[in-house]
């Protein structure tokens, strides 16, 4: 298994261009199922989880063509209907191309993604949604068989702003009779990347990231070329690199108001920003400042993927802060090794009080998922001491080149078989 080891206690500094977004490129690429066309995006990410898609596509008979950060696929040749149990386990977000098959092929089969380390992130918001467009849906022995010999517009209540569930439901709804409105839906800026990707396609969608989206039916997609959007978590995560060694870096390629959460907390931390539309300098504290109260919310509130990043910093805080994960189970599995590495966290069901020190140390950490992974990379580059951390496999699900990336601003940081 690789290993990432990191010396702390170099202050970054230089610049940083961030990658287009993981969780838009994904919903996208599932959405190139529908249209029985060519799909062309650019600015797709080298990540593990594109790797999982692309197979996935591949294996429903798709040609798809890959070169550096451009995706191409034609999915006139799709004959299957069965996402492979093995890629969904390794991927459960795969989950979203139930909608998109429906839409194209009205059959789709595929199995129970399990939970994950962050909880047990059950489907029952996107099995209604998918059922109220007409799906018949039944689930046996592990595996979902969904069939709909005729999607029909309809309105559709979340209970919850799901963004797999709101993206389900978008993705079926393209090539349903009618209109659906999806009410309570996520606002996530990934989730417009879809709409606007899928209205270039030909697709007649509008309200995405608004709480409301409205989805007119339509008969046929066209070919479409498309550029994703930056990975607005990617970019946070080098913006507490930057805040928790101190440093001067400069974050390019970004959507500022994607950020402006993430930016409201590390100002509030001590750091120094300053941005434009499309780049921003942080320029990180001697120490940082506590945080009186982190609650994650859905967007536009704080991302819970950048909980485990903010608390990384806020474990050298001067003072006490305190972190209520409201949007997963468990998601605190990085506490017990930032605990390792000389932290004080105690934690009492989904709120975590961090207690600030003057320094961590260097120790031997294990990744538990992708962002607790980074989070501890994080707490390296400013531990004194080596820190190494196992199971890098979970931080190349979300992350290009973390390392060299960091070790490009500074860190002394390698990666070992
Ligand atoms: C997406 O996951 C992201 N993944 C996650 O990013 C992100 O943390 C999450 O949205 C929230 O922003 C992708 O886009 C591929 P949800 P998703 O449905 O769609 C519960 C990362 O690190 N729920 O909004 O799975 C669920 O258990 C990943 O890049 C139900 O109960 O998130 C969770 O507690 C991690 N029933 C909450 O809602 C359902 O049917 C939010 O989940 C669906 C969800």
């Amino acid at each position: 298994m690789e290993k990432i080891i990191v010396e702390g206690g170099r202050r970054l500094t230089g610049e940083v261009c961030v990658t287009g977004a993981k969780n838009a490129v994904l919903p996208i690429l599932a959405a190139t199922v529908i249209g029985a066309n060519e799909s062309t995006i650019f600015n797709v990410p080298n990540l593990k989880d594109v790797d999982v898609m692309e197979k996935i596509l591949l294996s429903l008979g798709c040609n798809v063509k890959r070169m550096d950060n451009m995706m191409w696929v034609d999915s006139k040749p799709l004959d299957k209907i069965k996402i492979p149990e093995d890629l969904v386990s390794e991927m459960r977000s795969s989950i979203i191309l139930m909608g998109a098959m429906l839409a194209r092929t009205g059959e789709v089969v595929v199995s129970y993604p399990g939970g994950c380390e962050i909880g047990p992130r059950p489907i029952d918001m996107h099995l209604k949604a998918l059922r109220e467009l007409g799906a018949d849906i039944e689930e046996s022995h592990g595996f979902i068989y969904a069939k709909a010999a005729e999607l029909k517009g309809c309105e559709i209540q979340l209970d919850y702003p799901s963004v797999g569930a709101t993206e389900n439901a978008i993705l079926a709804a393209t090539r349903a009779k009618g209109t659906t409105i999806i009410r309570n839906a996520a606002r996530e800026p990934e989730i417009v990347d879809l709409q606007n990707f899928l209205n270039k396609a030909g697709a007649k969608i509008s309200g995405a990231g608004t709480s409301v989206v409205m989805v007119e039916g339509v008969d046929k997609f066209h070919d479409v070329s498309y550029t994703t959007m930056p990975d607005r978590i990617v970019a946070g995560t080098y913006m507490v690199a930057s805040a928790i060694t101190g440093g001067e870096i400069v974050v390019k390629n970004i959507v500022i108001d994607h950020l402006q959460a993430t930016i409201a907390k590390l100002k509030e931390a001590g750091s120094l920003i300053y941005y434009d539309n499309d780049s921003l300098k942080i320029v990180g504290p001697k120490r940082p400042n506590s945080i009186e109260m982190i609650q994650t919310l859905p967007y536009p509130g704080f991302p819970t993927d950048m909980q485990a990043q903010i608390m990384a910093l806020l474990t050298i805080a001067n003072g006490t802060s305190i972190i209520s994960e409201t949007v997963f189970e468990n998601r605190f599995k990085h506490a017990e090794e930032l605990i390792k590495m000389g932290a004080s966290i105690k934690l009492f069901g989904n709120v975590a009080v961090v207690k600030g020190v003057k320094e961590l140390t260097g120790a031997k950490t294990t990744a538990k998922d992708l962002r607790g992974g980074a989070c501890l990379v994080l707490a390296g580059l400013a531990a004194k001491g080596i820190t190494v951390v196992e199971n890098v496999y979970h931080i190349e699900r979300g992350y290009e080149n973390f390392h060299e990336e960091l070790r490009k601003l500074g860190a002394e940081i390698r990666k070992v078989e």
